[in-house]
């Protein structure tokens, strides 16, 4: 199995055109956008990559965002402005040859972790993403995210405070 580097910001001159997590969509906003986002501050991507070939073997996107109180589950919306601020997990991809091996999981603590330690400073009620199948809530599912039922988007959040419970960023 290939060895990976620690987590780290995407750089302007990695190979990001052999990248192939098997998703179209989300290899195209690799190769045309992630780079150009991280540049202009917009949203930032961290990369696993094989120590031995320097290949790019998975990448996270973390930027900000809100979503509207209504669409929280009932119990979050007592007391809370009418949009509510939250981490954005953009895009979590692993390219073929990677899957099944704990590379996502692996990228996914790193972003939650990030994300309680950026709470800290700045206030955020939880990390939100976009699911693009069923298949992708249940991988998210089984790391905590619940679903915004009430959400055209049919987003899923984590809350902060329960990744904090769970010991994400203890020490
Ligand atoms: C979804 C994806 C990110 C998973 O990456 P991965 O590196 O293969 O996942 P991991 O090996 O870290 O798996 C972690 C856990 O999730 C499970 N899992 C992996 N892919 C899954 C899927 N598609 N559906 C449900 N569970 C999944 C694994 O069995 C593992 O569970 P376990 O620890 O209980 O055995 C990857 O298949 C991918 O890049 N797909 C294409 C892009 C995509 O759809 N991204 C999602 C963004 S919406």
């Amino acid at each position: 199995m290939a060895r990976l580097s620690p987590p780290r910001p995407l750089d302007g001159t990695d190979d990001r055109e052999a990248f192939d997590c098997g998703r179209d969509s989300m290899n195209q906003w690799f190769r045309r956008n992630a780079w150009r986002n991280q540049q202009l501050g917009i949203s930032r991507t961290t990369v696993l990559c094989d120590t031995e070939t320097g290949a790019i073997v998975g990448y996270v996107t973390l930027s900000t965002g809100q979503i509207e109180r209504e669409f929280l589950p009932k119990a979050a919306q007592r007391n809370t402005p009418d949009t509510v601020p939250i981490f954005l997990l953009g895009q979590l991809a692993v390219d073929r040859r990677f899957q099944r091996t704990g590379v996502a999981r692996s990228l996914l603590f790193y972003a939650l972790k990030t994300s309680v330690l950026v709470s800290r400073q700045v206030g955020c009620f939880g990390v939100l993403t976009h699911p693009l199948d069923e298949e992708v809530r249940g991988f998210y599912r089984r790391f905590g995210f619940e679903d915004l039922p009430g959400d055209p988007k049919r987003s899923m959040i984590v809350r902060i405070k329960d990744l904090e419970r769970n010991g994400f960023a203890a020490n």
